[in-house]
């Protein structure tokens, strides 16, 4: 905190802009942490909150049932193949955390207590909570924490940018997770996330490997869990991303663009099997003991639904294929700024590595972060960016224009030129 005197202080939203105190516009190169879709003034939205508002904002799931909640289940559910039923919760951790203890419980409801175990990549991350910074322990972020975490099995999984021989290194990686998923009867659930690896250094998947982990865990009786927070509802091209992996989870977490980034809301999906695991006479003490105050916030599903509703109408997700074609196509220009070490991409979500030396590929450093150092010369060229260490990340809303995007692409060129002068 000592690096920053002050922040622009958010006043609006404009579009696809941010509009602070001053008036100075930022094009939200973030899309405000990975999950705005529209823009920050989408009129059918704004409509639902006030209509929705004039109704009722918040009603209980417990012992409760509401209009809204129900239709989103029911929608989230069609849309989401071998998935039977919704357990809502208002952000991505806590969908995880679900995700978690419904997996351990799960195999406790069917007599098996011992399978209490997580096996999972290294990298991944899942949130910031205990449960879900112990299954994904991202060093930078968590060592500090390292002594309060409870025992998971890591699976050794380097960044793209680390391997000389990828197909080599992705079945190496598949050959250990099946001789830990073979030797250890205890794990509960692999889990993972769906598509790409985000904070862990936007570290995109070769194609068939998440696919080729669900059919080990299939093969040793150990559940498969996605975390589709960051990735589901069209961050790479697809509305669900383990479809576009073809892969079959046990349970999903999605979050972020779930309500296009207007309001807190994050679901967790199971197959019919699992939940049925769960039914039981009361005093069998089958059912899953978590509720938040929140969850299925009426407001928060009426959004939802609202968000639902236009990706169909507006055709945004091959919309989004479009425009991920331009931005995959403008990235060819980075290359030739020589601290730019690597570039990522998929759909529309990039990561730009920055490097003092190419060929050694050593992570470039400031005497300030790179996040401080990147975030203030961006907003010399009226762009909001972020960076993920020396990664600096493009992350629009999916609806973005092509326009803008240009002009999000010609402001980060200009930021990174002019930092690594
Ligand atoms: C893949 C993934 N899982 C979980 C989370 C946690 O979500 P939240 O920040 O809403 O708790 C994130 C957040 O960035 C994420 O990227």
């Amino acid at each position: 905190m000592s690096e920053w005197d002050s922040f622009p202080d958010i006043v609006r939203g404009d579009g696809f802009w941010l509009v602070d105190s001053r008036g100075n516009r930022y094009l939200d190169g973030v899309a405000s942490m990975w999950c705005n879709v529209w823009g920050h003034s989408k009129r059918e939205i704004i409509t639902t909150i006030n209509s929705q508002s004039k109704k009722i904002i918040h009603s209980s799931l417990f012992n409760l049932t509401n209009n809204q909640a129900e239709t989103l289940a029911k929608k989230l559910v069609s849309i989401s193949p071998g998935m039977n039923r919704v357990f809502y919760s208002d952000n991505g951790s806590t969908a995880m955390e679900i995700a978690f203890k419904i997996a351990i419980q799960h195999w406790q409801n069917i007599g098996q207590k011992n399978k209490t175990m997580f096996a999972t990549l290294q990298n991944g991350y899942h949130g910031d909570t205990f449960g879900t910074m112990s299954v994904g322990f991202v060093p930078a972020f968590f060592g500090k924490f390292k002594k309060n975490l409870y025992k998971t099995i890591q699976i050794p999984f380097e960044n793209s940018y680390k391997i000389s021989n990828h197909k080599e290194y992705h079945s190496q990686t598949l050959e250990r997770i099946e001789n830990q998923l073979s030797k250890n009867h205890n794990i509960a659930a692999f889990v993972m996330e769906s598509g790409a690896q985000i904070a862990g250094g936007v570290n995109i998947y070769r194609d068939n490997f998440q696919s080729d982990i669900g059919k080990i865990c299939k093969k040793h009786g150990v559940l498969f869990i996605l975390d589709e927070i960051a990735t589901g509802f069209g961050r790479l091209g697809s509305l669900v991303e383990y479809t576009a992996q073809k892969s079959k989870p046990d349970i999903v977490s999605y979050g972020k663009m779930l309500t296009a980034g207007y309001l807190p809301m994050a679901a967790t999906l199971v197959t019919k099997k699992i939940y049925d695991s769960f039914l039981g006479n009361y005093h069998a003490m089958k059912h899953l003991y978590h509720g938040h105050t929140f969850t299925g916030n009426t407001m928060a599903c009426a959004v939802a639904n609202q968000n639902l509703q236009l990706y169909q109408k507006t055709g945004l997700i091959s919309k989004v294929n479009k425009t991920a074609k331009h931005l995959e196509k403008r990235l060819e220009e980075f290359w030739n700024i020589n601290a730019v070490g690597d570039i990522r991409h998929k759909g529309m979500l990039a990561g730009i590595e920055l490097v003092s030396n190419r060929t050694k590929k050593i992570p470039i450093s400031f005497s300030k972060s790179t996040n401080k150092i990147v975030f203030d010369e961006a907003k010399k060229h009226k762009i909001y960016l972020r960076t993920l260490g020396n990664i600096v990340m493009l992350v629009p809303p999916l609806a973005i224009s092509q326009k803008e995007l240009d002009f999000l692409m010609d402001g980060t060129i200009k930021t990174i030129k002019n930092i690594t002068k």
